[in-house]
């Protein structure tokens, strides 16, 4: 086989229909503050005993294709001594990393960011892959405000995301391209749909520039939605309606598959926005989530840092997959998740 058709044949997997990708490779400090919410104490065995509770899901084959990890936990054993990359393996999930090391202010516009980590890439990649890593992850970040993003942010932004995505290819890695635009700020839906087509526009500029091969990608963008501080919320068909048209405008048909991060929306808001979206017919992707925290809500709470609540924890995570798969698919519905709580 080809490093081509390895390529494709992983970032097909990874969008499989009917399953999706587990976000969990938050850096320290941001699971260190999650878990802080929650009065839970992060160590390195916290840490590694919350990832490996939801790896060690029963049934969780049947709805997720992947998981992204963090550099410590891709280096951790669970309680049995096996590497959590084992574990993921056995149960039919691929390992990803992420592997941009964070944002820092973007020089001579201190306002913008621009996410760093390409220093050293090409050895760290080497690396992962060793440690059994399929495919990565690098994210851009954007903030919505008066005159913000700036072209000069967009486009040093994308220009790094397919540095890294030629990089990852190059190591027989399949690049999650992912540029958020964040959902903070009072902004409304259009100005989040401008911003998010000109973001998507310069991201595949540069992809093809730099050779990228798009059918060995996938693209985890964010959802079209007004700023959480906008006075008016959208419905799912008005969130669907424009961030379809904003996908068809800029993503080439080549590329597989489409997996959306949450972005600080509800499991049921994000799953109800999916499902709008999955279930109009005849796109040229394959459309999926990518989540983090609707993914991993409620099940951090009900977990709480207490081995005795990981049966609990893991049929909630469970849940969120189910509804999340159900979503991806175009079957979700409120009345299905309460069914499916209900009779579980
Ligand atoms: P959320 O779904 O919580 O936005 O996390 C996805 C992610 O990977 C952010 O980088």
């Amino acid at each position: 086989m080809t490093n081509q058709e390895y390529l494709e044949d992983t970032a097909n997997a990874l969008v499989a229909r009917g399953k999706g990708i587990l976000a969990v490779d938050e850096s320290t400090a941001t699971c260190t503050k999650r878990f802080a919410e929650l009065g839970i104490v992060s160590t390195v065995d916290s840490r590694r005993d919350y990832r490996e509770m939801l790896f060690t899901t029963p049934g969780i084959e049947d709805y997720i294709t992947g998981a992204i990890m963090y550099d410590e936990t891709i280096r951790q054993n669970g309680a049995d001594g096996r590497p959590l990359v084992d574990v993921l393996t056995a149960a039919g999930v691929l390992p990803g990393i992420k592997v941009d090391i964070g944002t820092k202010p973007l020089a001579n516009a201190p306002a913008e960011t621009i996410t760093e980590g390409l220093d050293g890439l090409r050895d760290r990649l080497n690396e992962y892959r060793e440690l059994g890593a399929r495919f990565t992850k690098w994210r851009a970040v954007f903030t919505i405000d008066h005159d913000m993003p700036s072209r000069y942010g967009i486009e040093t932004n994308a220009h790094a995301l397919a540095r890294y995505a030629v990089l990852v290819q190059e190591a027989g890695l399949v690049p999650i391209v992912e540029p958020e635009v964040l959902l903070d700020g009072g902004h409304d839906i259009h100005w989040c749909q401008e911003v998010t087509e000109a973001v998507l526009r310069s991201v595949f500029e540069q992809l093809v520039a730099q050779h990228c091969l798009l059918e060995g990608m996938v693209l985890k963008p964010n959802m079209v939605t007004p700023g959480s501080e906008y006075g008016h919320q959208a419905t799912p068909s008005e969130i669907a309606e424009l961030t379809l048209k904003t996908l068809r405008r800029c993503v080439p048909a080549a590329v597989p598959g489409i997996a959306f991060l949450s972005g600080g929306q509800s499991g049921e808001e994000a799953c109800e926005n999916l499902n709008a979206m999955t279930s109009i017919t005849q796109l040229p992707w394959q459309l999926t989530f990518s989540f983090g925290r609707a993914l991993q809500y409620p099940a951090i709470e009900i977990w709480g840092g207490h081995s005795t609540n990981v049966p609990g924890a893991q049929a909630a995570f469970l849940h969120r997959a189910e509804m999340s798969s159900a979503a991806s698919l175009g079957s979700y519905s409120r009345a299905r998740e309460r069914e499916v709580r209900v009779s579980g």
